[in-house]
C-alpha cells in the first residue's frame, strides 16, 4: 500500500508547500504544439502514447519527485491521462508527495490594435474549467502572460497598454483560482528574445511587476495564497554584451525587492531559454546572497527537461538514462534553491 503524505489544505499551505525549502516546480505543461517541437529535436513522433510515455518516465523518477519536486504543472491532456499500467498520472505524482497543477490559459493571441504584442486568452468559462480541474486533483494552476521587448517599425514595445491588458487578465484568473480553492501561479514573462541589454529588461520587468501587484490587490487576490513566476532580469539572447552570473542575480533581486510584496510566500522562476547551467547558477547566486523576504526557487520547463529529452530520444531502452539526467538537474536546482550549488557538482553526476 502506498502511504500518502498529508496533503496541505489551505491556499497558504499549498503555496508554502510549492516553495518548500530546497524544492521547486517541474513545468511539464507544454501544449501539443510545443511538445511536438521538443520531440522533433530528438527525432520522436509526438503522439498521445509517446507524450504519455515521456511524461510517465519523468513522474516515475522517484529521486527527483520525492527529493526536489514540490509540484508538477500539467497540460489538459496529461491531467486526464493514465500511465501504461492504468494508474492515473495524477496519482503517480500524488504518491511521490508532489502536488499536481494545471495550465489553464489558452495562449498568447495578437492584441488588436497593437502590432507585435499579445494578450493571453482563456478567461471565458474559466470558473467551470477550474472546478473540473480541481475535481481531477489540481491544487494549483498556471497562467502565462507574454511581454516582448523590441521595436515594431518606429515604435518600441512593450506598450503600457499591453502590460495593463495582460495584468488585468492575470488578476482575474488569480481571483477565480482562489475562489475555487486553487493556488494561482502568476506568470508575467518578459521574453529574453532580442538584443536588448540587461538594464532594459530590468526596466520592463519592474514596470510589469509594479503594475501587476497593484492590479492583484485591486482584484482582492490574497497574496499569501499565490506564487509568482517571473523571468530573471537578463540580457536578450542576441545582446552583444552578456551580463555575468552575479549581475543577473543582483539586478533580479533588486527589481523583485522593489515590486513584490513580502506577503507573497514564494517566487518560482521560469528558465525562458537560459542554458540549464545558467538557470541553476543564477538561482543559486540569488539564494546565496540571502536575506530575502520570499522563498526563491525554480519552476523550470526546458532547464529541467532538456537533458532528459536528449538522453531519452524516444526510446524505451533509454528510460533509466533519461531519469538519471532529470534527477541530476532536479538535484542541482534543489541545491540552487538553497544557495548551495557549485559548478564542480555538475561533473560528479
Ligand atoms: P521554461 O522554463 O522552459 O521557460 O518554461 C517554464 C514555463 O512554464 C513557461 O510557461
Amino acid at each position: 500500500m502506498v502511504v500518502m503524505t498529508k496533503s496541505p489544505q489551505t491556499l497558504e499551505d499549498v503555496a508554502m508547500a510549492m516553495v518548500a525549502p530546497g524544492k521547486g516546480i517541474l513545468a511539464a505543461d507544454e501544449s501539443s504544439g510545443t511538445i511536438k517541437k521538443r520531440f522533433d529535436k530528438i527525432n520522436t513522433v509526438s503522439t498521445d502514447d509517446t507524450r504519455r510515455d515521456y511524461r510517465e518516465m519523468l513522474f516515475r523518477t522517484s529521486a527527483a519527485m520525492r527529493g526536489q519536486i514540490s509540484g508538477v504543472i500539467l497540460y489538459d491532456e496529461t491531467i486526464k491521462q493514465k500511465a501504461k499500467d492504468g494508474t492515473p498520472l495524477v496519482q503517480i505524482i500524488e504518491q511521490s508527495g508532489a502536488l499536481p497543477g494545471i495550465k489553464v490559459d489558452e495562449g498568447a493571441k495578437a492584441l488588436a490594435g497593437f502590432p507585435g504584442e499579445t494578450v493571453t486568452e482563456g478567461l471565458d468559462k474559466l470558473r467551470e474549467r477550474l472546478t473540473a480541474y480541481r475535481e481531477l486533483g489540481a491544487r494549483f494552476a498556471k497562467w502565462r502572460a507574454v511581454i516582448d521587448i523590441g521595436r515594431k517599425g518606429d515604435r518600441t514595445i512593450p506598450t503600457l497598454y499591453c502590460i495593463k491588458a495582460n495584468n488585468h487578465a492575470l488578476a482575474r484568473y488569480a481571483a477565480l483560482c482562489q475562489e475555487t480553492g486553487i493556488v494561482p501561479i502568476i506568470e508575467p514573462e518578459v521574453l529574453m528574445d532580442g538584443d536588448h541589454d540587461i538594464d532594459r529588461c530590468a526596466e520592463v520587468t519592474e514596470a510589469t511587476l509594479s503594475h501587476l501587484f497593484a492590479e492583484l490587490i485591486q482584484h482582492r487576490v490574497k497574496l499569501e495564497g499565490t506564487v509568482l513566476k517571473p523571468n530573471m532580469v537578463i540580457a536578450g539572447k542576441l545582446a552583444g554584451k552578456r551580463a555575468g552570473i552575479e549581475e543577473v542575480a543582483e539586478k533580479t533581486v533588486r527589481v523583485l525587492a522593489r515590486t513584490v510584496p513580502a506577503a507573497v510566500p514564494g517566487i518560482a522562476f521560469l528558465s525562458g531559454g537560459q542554458s540549464d547551467e545558467d538557470a541553476t547558477a543564477h538561482l543559486s547566486a540569488m539564494n546565496a546572497a540571502g536575506n530575502l523576504p520570499w522563498r526563491l526557487t525554480f519552476s523550470y520547463g526546458r532547464a529541467l527537461q532538456a537533458a532528459a529529452q536528449k538522453a531519452w530520444g524516444g526510446k524505451p531502452e533509454n528510460t533509466a538514462a533519461a531519469q538519471r539526467a532529470f534527477a541530476h538537474r532536479a538535484k542541482m536546482n534543489g541545491l540552487a534553491a538553497a544557495g548551495k550549488w557549485k559548478q564542480d557538482l555538475e561533473t560528479v553526476a
